[in-house]
């Protein structure tokens, strides 16, 4: 596909997301979108109202931001403000808070700052950049990743959470989030990537002095194997570091990473399995592994050399094209866009159904190929 049939193809979705978007905005109202019902295919629990410091929550406002800023429309703005204001409820909760705080925070009030400028916003990404600054063990040098007794659990998902000690050194001009930022990427790249490009989901480290006990399946199939979608965060989320702090070795470490997901991918008709290493059988996938390598690998491709770019732009446009053709709903009865996105390869729940961040991503990726994008990491 040239570069002229590839923004073709991408007005075209675009055009369809503003349409099934407005619908689903106008429906929602306020609500905080996850999973759609099974029954009915419509988004029937508002996760403000039963988890509001559920990890997912900043998803449906980042998709509204990232439209606000491609159509200007005042109905995204303000459904994108909603999520924002319910996120409050989290912060004040505070106790049901992880690492995630850069998923959610980054999505709603970043993306806000980032775009109006407005200082209540600011004060709130601030705020959840503290808390997750907060996380950090000195002698392990890495942020812890969840709470209760996992004092020493990283997770590869939190390389697309630190964007937001990023976003907070350059804010505050303070450079003390860059370093616990860097602490953990580097304690990620040397410890849960392994060296054939495949990365572990979770390291478990000894809080004590940083080194590394035991490396669990988490939510891929066990120990040992490759949860896809923990592979493409940290595709996206080394390229993120790459782009914050201009270090080579991250972006070394995301084309890495890539380079093993794209020899998987491409075996299965550009579709994720759940897990590389898994059985063969039963087969499952996981649409929102690819939406979001897909993003990694836009990203990618603006940092090499010219004659690597398509190596980059050609996976990602496989996959995104693979998937619209076989997973979109574009049925605007019905709520979701991306179908088929799996939570865990061993929880059955929520296997094979739209998962709102699939459709961020697959948001991103469409506006990035048209240049509509705002960087929200
Ligand atoms: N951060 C949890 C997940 O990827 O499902």
């Amino acid at each position: 596909m040239n570069d002229k049939e590839t923004k073709k193809w991408a007005q075209e979705m675009f055009e369809k997301l503003d349409s099934k978007l407005t619908v689903e905005a106008l429906r929602l109202g306020h609500k905080i979108p996850y999973i759609p019902d099974e029954k009915t295919g419509l988004y029937e629990e508002d996760m403000a109202a039963a988890d509001p410091a559920w990890w997912t929550n900043g998803f449906w406002a980042g998709i509204m931001w990232q439209m606000y800023h491609a159509t200007e429309k005042k109905l995204y703005k303000e459904t994108a403000e909603f999520s924002e204001t319910c996120l409050d409820k989290a912060l004040d909760i505070f106790t049901g808070l992880h690492h995630d705080v850069g998923f959610m925070w980054l999505h709603t009030a970043v993306a806000d700052y980032r775009i109006t400028h407005n200082e209540r916003s600011k004060a709130r990404g601030l705020h959840a950049a503290q808390l997750l600054a907060g996380r950090y063990n000195p002698r392990g040098q890495f942020i812890r990743s969840w709470n209760r007794d996992r004092s020493g659990w990283v997770i590869v998902d939190s390389m697309l959470n630190i964007p937001l000690l990023y976003w907070a050194k350059e804010t505050l001009g303070d450079p003390r989030f860059g370093y616990v930022a860097e602490d953990h990427a580097d304690k990620v790249m040397n410890h849960i990537v392994r060296a054939d490009g495949s990365v572990n989901h979770i390291g478990v480290f000894d809080p004590t002095n940083g080194e590394l006990l035991e490396t669990p399946g988490g939510q891929g199939y066990a120990s040992g194997s490759s949860w896809s979608r923990g592979q493409s965060w940290a595709i996206y989320g080394f390229v993120l570091s790459y782009v914050h702090t201009g270090k080579q070795k991250y972006l070394d470490t995301a084309k890495k990473v890539a380079h093993y997901f794209i020899s998987e991918v491409s075996q299965t008709g550009w579709i994720p399995a759940v897990d590389f290493r898994a059985p063969k059988e039963p087969v499952m996938i996981d649409t929102s592994a690819g939406v979001c390598a897909a993003c990694g690998f836009l990203e990618i491709a603006k940092h090499v050399e010219e004659y690597e770019k398509n190596l980059y732009m050609d996976a990602a446009m496989n996959i995104l094209q693979a998937i619209e053709k076989n997973h979109a709903i574009w049925d605007e009865k019905k709520d979701g866009i991306i179908d088929d996105a799996t939570g865990s390869y061993h929880y059955e729940k929520w296997t094979e159904v739209p998962i709102i961040y699939t459709d961020y991503y697959f948001v991103e990726a469409i506006l990035r190929i048209l240049d509509k994008d705002f960087l929200i990491w």
